[in-house]
């Protein structure tokens, strides 16, 4: 994911010696030293960095040394994988030099627009402006700053504003027109007085704002179509006459399907699966392209290649559903051109557009996409190509008045994996290993006969020696190349699918398999990656980059449950507990606003959330706890990680639409216990095929959850400054919270349900009243862990809540004995069994290596992984403890045998990291706090309360007892 965060984040890091860190630093006999250093805190940990991205462990092949039975059921384990183009950045402190800011005390060291990386086409006329800053000052803090924009219009400044806001910061000029471009720059002064220079300039173009900018309308083929058999992608195309050099020429573009669009035989963009997914019928995404180069005087040919995608391809298991938005595959396109002499013209799709089938024959999201390249049309992307065979295009009616820009970034290819081994099955067919289970698909290479076809099937895991598609259960994930023939060889990758896959089985390839000849190549949304986390033991690194890697596959434009089987859905649950990780490993801030929208368009007049966003299931209209409260708790997370209010705003309707659902739902009892619920999803002790069948009463996670969504709302319409309906909801808050205690704890603070996700529940969102009995209950909960030999015994619902519900309760070392557990179930198991990435069940694979016969058996899904976020948190210990971090709460905590941890996000105010190592009696602590930030430091072991710091550097070593390990 993008590749110039680490240039922001080392550069970003600079900070003065911190007075504030010496001055506040604890005093007494225990400290040896207390430093407080520039940049000094970066970099340190190298040595303990272990393989990261790669399927063996500090050099050690974790899943058969571990497990030695399992290899004789199922593969697992391999050597690290090769990785290459990875988009990802590594550890940015680590992976380059610190450099100290030369030259000036104080700079502007980013300004964006909106949370976008990429600002053409932004879909805002008042685009919101954040800032982060580079500062020597220690404790710098912003006391104003200026912006001045500039471009085609009079230049305006706002001239010194005295404010230390820095996110977000509301447009201050006059509104930008549909195609406007426009240069900010900031400058800023600091409460020490120090002052920057102007910024670097920033652009960002308006996109087309008003619908009745589309002069295009959607044309489509014109053919007859089976919908029970494949349908063969048609290539659409016209050829436009420019009457001279292009100075600037955009293309709007988007699809009913999805597209790819080529201009003079070049690909346009580098998106895959455009326009993305999104509840179509009421929000379809156009994309903005600069496509000035492509075009020349004179004659262009503009086309474009449509695919089934989300919108007429199979959607939802048990067979699903196809044509669920439509029957009809669409082109939207308006080719903008100005002049050099400054005159205009526009080139939009209508009916001079001509249609016709080509190469690929079928493609499908789940099913995989089959290529003839013998149907290739040499040509057709080219001025001058003879479309007289061609069929014509006809209108498809749409509203254009569902068209939005996008809020996040596209999807992209952004990594190649290379094999590790190639193989040969017991039935005989080679089957290459990546070592890495990865979203994408495989591209290969080879010379081929005219008409000779290889065939490409995917899985996640092997059994006995062959390719395991079980799991996948109705989704084909199979790809299909026919050669062309001829002396040069062919390399395919497919265009509009995708497979969630480790392993790859080849049939008919042609003379002997090598190991570069098919190679994966990774897909999701391109998302700048703002976290990281690692430590000492090499297993629980490993599980934080499965993390990683299941976070990569499942963020492929919607939040996914899985990336494999015939599901692939925005299952709400699954991003309502892993949202406060992704929002520190990635910057999901539009990518999660864009989805939130589409759940606030999917709620019913009820108010109802679908199981799934966008929703293409039947059926799916019934309230379930914990999956619908994403209506809530998602926008407070971005809220808190991100300083968002605007995303609050925008949510507010369907937020208490969701609460006064729930209201209707619960009545006047104000309990959520009747009717149908997943409650604690994949509990442990559930049967195989019976996932919801938990341990916790399904009516006590609801009205948990019904306590938890009145309050988020209760406290947002807080923050938007509308008292009477805070007030309103805090008090159904209280009525819940109380009915809860009356029907679920007893008076000395047991839960009925005496299981540990009702009491991480009870706890972590404050449902029982009296400190006496919230200490029994923790007690109770205690007890309950170390019952189970602390291995894992939560579901979907309990797992993100029980490390902080027992760091809560003072038992750290219940804590990170549950964490670092490696028996089955828990969080490292998988680790040990080989896992890249996390899986569905605690045991995708079971102890004895054979697959998890339940029907849903995916090595592939996040939310498991939602734990992360405790590593972060309190492992690393990095924490907001305002909006935006704009206040961090820094509280490592050591423990679970580790001898260091390191973490580090990028902020909105820029970076901020802590790293704790133990040294003999010694522990080192160093914090980095970013400028404009202040934050509380929790220093490991010390009993004399937090330490203030502002931004910079900040160091401590001090005796550390050994009893406190
Ligand atoms: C999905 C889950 C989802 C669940 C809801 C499954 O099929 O894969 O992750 O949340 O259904 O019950």
């Amino acid at each position: 994911m993008g590749v110039d965060a680490g240039a922001v984040v080392r550069a970003d890091s600079a900070a003065g010696v911190g007075e504030a860190g010496v001055a506040a630093a604890p005093g007494g006999a225990a400290v040896v030293a207390t430093l407080a250093v520039a940049g000094a805190v970066l970099g340190l940990a190298a040595a303990g960095r272990v393989a990261a991205g790669g399927g063996a462990v500090g050099g050690t092949p974790v899943g058969l040394a571990a497990a030695p039975q399992a290899a004789s059921r199922t593969e697992v384990g391999a050597a690290a994988p090769r990785i290459t183009s990875d988009r990802r950045v590594s550890f940015p402190f680590i992976a380059t030099p610190y450099a100290r800011l030369v030259g000036g005390a104080l700079e502007v060291a980013t300004l964006r627009f909106e949370h976008r990386r990429e600002t053409l086409g932004i879909g805002v006329a008042r685009p919101r402006l954040s800032w982060t800053v580079r500062a020597e000052v220690p404790g710098w803090r912003q006391a104003a700053y200026e912006l001045a924009v500039d471009g085609v219009r009079p230049p305006e400044t706002t001239g010194r504003v005295a404010s230390g806001e820095s996110v977000l910061v509301a447009w201050p000029f006059a509104p930008l027109r549909s195609r406007e471009r426009a240069t900010v720059r900031v400058r800023v002064w600091g409460a020490d007085g120090s002052a920057s220079g102007w910024s670097a300039p920033a652009e960002v173009e308006a996109g087309l704002l008003d619908p009745a900018d589309w002069t295009a309308r959607f044309v489509g083929p014109t053919w007859p179509e089976d919908p029970t058999r494949p349908r063969p992608c048609p290539m659409l195309r016209r050829e436009v006459e420019l009457r001279g050099p292009a100075a600037r020429a955009r293309l709007y573009v988007t699809a009913l399907g999805v597209y790819e669009a080529r201009i003079n035989g070049q690909r346009v963009g580098d998106h895959v699966l455009a326009p993305g997914w999104t509840s179509y019928r009421r929000r379809l995404r156009y994309q903005t392209f600069d496509v000035t180069p492509l075009l020349r005087a004179g004659r262009n040919a503009v086309g474009a290649i449509l695919g089934d995608g989300w919108f007429r391809g199979r959607l939802g298991f048990r067979g699903g559903r196809r044509d669920v938005y439509g029957d009809r595959l669409a082109l939207l396109a308006q080719l903008e051109v100005e002049y050099v002499d400054g005159s205009r013209e526009t080139f939009a799709t209508d009916d001079r557009w001509r249609a016709a089938t080509g190469p690929i024959v079928a493609s499908d999201l789940y099913d995989g996409e089959t290529y003839d390249a013998r149907l290739e049309r040499d040509g057709w992307d080219q001025p001058g190509y003879d479309d007289a065979g061609w069929s014509p295009v006809a209108p498809v009616a749409w509203d254009l008045t569902t068209l939005v820009a996008p809020t996040g970034p596209p999807v992209r290819r952004t990594a190649e994996v290379h094999a590790v081994a190639v193989t040969r099955s017991p039935s005989g067919k080679p089957i290459v290993d990546f070592g890495q289970n990865l979203v994408g698909r495989a591209r290969l290479t080879a010379r081929g006969e005219a008409g000779q076809t290889v065939t490409l099937r995917h899985a996640e895991v092997l059994e006995n020696g062959e390719l395991c598609t079980r799991p996948l259960r109705l989704a084909r994930a199979t790809d299909q190349y026919t050669f062309r023939g001829g002396e040069a060889p062919e390399t395919w990758e497919p265009r509009f699918t995708f497979h969630g896959f480790r392993y790859v089985e080849v049939d008919g390839w042609p003379g002997e398999l090598g190991p570069g000849d098919v190679v994966a190549v990774v897909c999701h949304s391109d998302l700048e990656r703002r976290g990281w986390f690692e430590c000492s033991d090499p297993l629980l690194q490993r599980f934080h980059e499965n993390v990683v890697w299941s976070m990569r596959g499942n963020f492929l434009d919607v939040p996914t449950d899985c990336p494999q089987r015939d599901e692939r859905l925005g299952w709400t649950g699954d991003i309502e507990v892993f949202a406060p990780t992704a929002t520190f490993l990635y910057d999901v801030a539009g990518f999660l606003e864009s989805w939130l929208r589409d759940l606030a368009a999917e709620q019913d007049e009820r108010g109802v959330v679908p199981y799934v966003v966008p929703n293409p299931l039947p059926n799916a209209y019934v309230p379930a706890a914990a999956w619908g409260d994403a209506a809530t708790i998602v926008p407070s997370v971005l809220y808190e990680r991100y300083g968002d209010l605007g995303v609050l705003a925008a949510q507010l309707p369907s937020m208490r639409a969701w609460v006064d659902c729930l209201a209707n739902t619960a009545g006047a009892r104000r309990l959520w216990d009747e009717g149908f619920q997943f409650g604690d999803w994949l509990d442990p002790a559930a049967p195989p095929d019976k996932p919801g069948a938990a341990r916790t009463d399904p009516g006590l996670v609801a009205t948990a959850y019904f306590a938890r969504s009145a309050e988020l709302l209760s406290r947002a319409a807080g923050l938007l400054g509308q008292a009477d309906e805070a007030a309103r909801y805090a008090e159904l808050a209280a009525e819940v919270r109380a009915a809860f205690d009356r029907e679920y704890a007893s008076p000395n603070g047991r839960i009925v349900s005496d299981a540990q996700t009702a009491y991480a529940l009870a706890l972590q969102f404050g449902l029982i009243e009296g400190a006496a009995r919230r200490a029994h209950a923790a007690a109770r909960l205690v007890t309950l862990v170390r019952a189970e030999g602390h291995c894992v015994g939560t579901g979907f619902v309990g797992t993100p809540l029980i490390l902080d519900a027992l760091a809560a309760a003072g038992a750290w070392d219940d804590a990170f004995k549950l964490l670092m557990q490696r028996a089955c179930p828990s969080w490292l198991y998988p680790v040990t069994m080989g896992a890249t990435t996390i899986w569905e069940r605690w045991d995708s694979l079971r102890p004895d290596g054979s697959v998890n016969p339940g029907q849903m058996t995916s090595f592939n899904h996040y939310a498991l992984g939602a734990a992360a976020d405790f590593l972060h948190r309190s492992v690393g210990g990095l924490a907001p403890a305002g909006p935006g971090y704009r206040r961090l709460r820094v509280a490592p905590r050591p423990g679970g045998g580790l001898t260091w941890a390191r973490v580090e996000h990028v902020t909105p105010y820029g970076p901020a990291a802590c790293r704790w190592r133990l040294d003999g009696d010694l522990i080192e602590v160093e914090v980095s706090v970013p400028p404009n930030t202040t934050a509380e430091i929790v220093l490991p072991g010390r009993d004399d309360g937090p330490v203030e710091v502002g931004a910079g550097a900040h160091r401590w070593r001090y005796v550390y007892a050994q009893e406190r390990r």
